[in-house]
């Protein structure tokens, strides 16, 4: 059984649908938020996962916050540890610990966009497809390997909350996924920086035009 700790901020959608794919050989050991009001400690707790804060606030400096969480994440002997809206940017000491076991989804298709606002920035430079990636983490920021990425069109009319949804609604799907791969033994660091993962499936060819071609 794999042990897992999820660390988050605030809403933890993400956070929620990894727990509710109950992923077989995973255990969800603990919820472990940086702000005692993240309103995703409620859901964990009704779970009877293990929650836990571990406030910024609280911690005068980088080092020493990321001291306190990691005690209490090692508490939990992780296999796994997953950021799923953690909105903390984590020491490079912290990042190196956890190293190959550190999953982070971001809401942008990387290397686009990383850092905040992504969606806002996506509307403002105008491309048409959008989307999110689950990737591993490495001391440059949201620059680690890439696990799975899902791509959503930026529609006529969307503004930052729409977009925002769309995005969010696939979040939910490939994060789970990542994790299930993960428990599964599945993922395989290639030497060059990128992900290989063992018995995916080829993927349909997918819509290449967005907007469509007039003859699509
Ligand atoms: C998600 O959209 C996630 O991709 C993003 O925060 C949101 C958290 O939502 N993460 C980042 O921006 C990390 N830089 P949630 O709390 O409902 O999972």
């Amino acid at each position: 059984m794999k042990s897992i700790v999820i660390l988050i901020s605030g809403r933890g959608s993400n956070m929620e649908a990894i727990v509710r794919a109950n992923i077989p050989g995973a255990r969800i050991a603990a919820v472990i938020s940086n702000r005692a009001d993240a309103a995703g400690l409620a859901f964990a707790a009704a779970r009877g996962i293990h929650t836990g804060v571990v406030a910024h606030a609280d911690h005068c400096g980088r080092d020493r916050f990321d001291a306190a969480l990691r005690t209490a994440v090692d508490v939990h002997a992780p296999d796994l540890l997953v950021l799923a809206g953690f909105m903390r940017v984590l020491g490079e000491d912290f990042v190196r610990r956890y190293a190959g076991r550190l999953l982070n989804i971001h809401p942008s298709l990387l290397p686009a966009f990383p850092g905040l606002h992504t969606h806002a920035r996506a509307l403002a430079a105008g491309v048409r497809v959008h989307g999110a990636t689950v990737h591993f983490v490495t001391p440059a920021l949201d620059g680690g390997p890439i696990v799975i990425q899902a791509v959503v069109p930026v529609l006529p009319g969307d503004d930052e909350n729409r977009l925002a949804a769309r995005v969010l609604a696939e979040e939910h799907r490939i994060y789970p996924q990542a994790v299930r791969w993960f428990v599964e033994g599945r993922l395989a660091a290639e030497g060059d920086g990128r992900i290989a993962v063992a018995g995916a499936r080829t993927a349909a060819a997918p819509p290449r035009h967005y907007p469509p071609l007039d003859e699509d």
